[in-house]
């Protein structure tokens, strides 16, 4: 293995087995591992042509015990098996989810970074409709597929933090639309709006697009806030929107949260509210939680600066969140699964 673990970044590296599964009438057949990375696919299929196609991401953490930890497998099961019912796709049994996960692990062992590197194992499940039929309408056959990859860091600042801009000209996903599943239209849907704000060197702050004065994602991941209270208690600020997605980051963190004596709230959050806020962040599994250092609104001319550095709540967070992924301390919810 020649891969030096510390320098790896959010992009495809190659492992040696990819797990596959296809349903066909209906009926699942049983995941197997393979070599070969290209999935045959008719060029007539509905995935192809109508977007009828749904993801997943999920993570395996080297311990320091030198265990293997997958982080809220079933979670991730369950949503797709939602985004799946949200496209009319033959769902993934949640078993067949985890079984695949696991022999993907199994079969990628080697590709797990050592503890200590910041890297991870990470997993991409995609469903895709393979049936052929230019009508438009659901296709039934689907192709279920895990792509593991070593991945680094999300953002290249990591925990260190990243300027946002608010978006009101390009949506994302309606709010009685596609939004709270993963699926892959909401991502090419976002991208110019993305694109937008990285060319002005921040990430993008998507607002809700009925009104556009509500926060909805910031990137391709939740926000999340911390609100210093007047009894100096802290509350935990997150939006409440049906064009998100249901993160099971955000979920863990809310938990954590509340445990620390945080109030947890989920309510649509105005982007002039980020004056009343200390910390702000984006989070999921990929970012785990990435501190915005500040939010520009450039229609309102306004800049809310959270400063340089990563506030201690969110640190305190992010530490709480992470030591259970590693194993460092205990699981008491029974987030992981310890594989080895
Ligand atoms: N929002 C979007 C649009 C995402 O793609 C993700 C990533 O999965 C998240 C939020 C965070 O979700 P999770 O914490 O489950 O990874
Ligand atoms: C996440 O996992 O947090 C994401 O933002 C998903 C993205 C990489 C598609």
């Amino acid at each position: 293995m020649n891969i030096d673990w510390s320098k790896l970044t959010f992009h495809y590296t190659e492992t040696d087995y990819i797990v596959r599964a296809a349903c066909k009438n209906g009926v699942w057949e049983r995941p197997y591992a393979t070599r070969d990375k290209m999935i045959p696919i008719h060029a007539a299929a509905t995935g192809l042509h109508y977007g009828q196609e749904c993801f997943e991401g999920l993570k395996a953490f080297r311990g320091v015990d030198g265990k293997v930890r997958i982080f809220r497998m079933k979670e991730n099961a369950k949503r797709m098996y939602h985004s799946a019912e949200g496209l009319l796709m033959t769902p993934v049994p949640v078993e067949l989810f985890c079984e695949a996960i696991l022999l993907a692990l199994e079969k990628n062992i080697d590709f797990l970074p050592p503890y200590g590197t910041g890297a991870t194992l990470y997993f991409r499940p995609l469903l895709v409709a393979t049936t052929p039929d230019i009508s438009v309408g659901p296709g039934k056959d689907c192709e279920f597929v895990v792509v593991p990859t070593p991945i680094g860091p999300y953002f290249p600042n990591g925990f260190k933090g990243m300027p946002a801009i608010v978006n009101r000209t390009i949506d994302r996903a309606a709010p009685q639309g596609t939004g709270c599943w993963k699926v892959g239209g909401n991502y090419a849907a976002s991208f110019r709006a993305s694109e937008a704000a990285h060319a002005m060197g921040y990430e993008c702050m998507f607002t809700d697009a009925k009104t556009h004065k509500y926060i909805d994602e910031c990137t391709a991941s939740n926000f999340i806030a911390i609100k210093q209270r007047s009894d100096l208690t802290f509350e935990y600020l997150t939006p409440r929107s049906t064009a998100i997605l249901p993160s099971i980051t955000n979920d863990s963190l809310m938990t954590l949260a509340r445990e620390m004596g945080m109030k947890v709230t989920r309510r649509h959050i105005r982007v002039e509210e980020l004056a009343d806020i200390q910390e702000a962040a984006a989070c999921g599994t990929a970012c785990v939680i990435s501190p915005l250092t500040k939010v520009v609104d450039p229609d309102k001319n306004i800049t809310y600066s959270f400063g340089d550095k990563p506030g201690p709540v969110l640190t305190k967070l992010y530490h709480a969140l992470q030591d259970i992924q590693y194993g460092r301390t205990e699981d008491k919810h029974g987030w992981c699964l310890v594989v080895e």
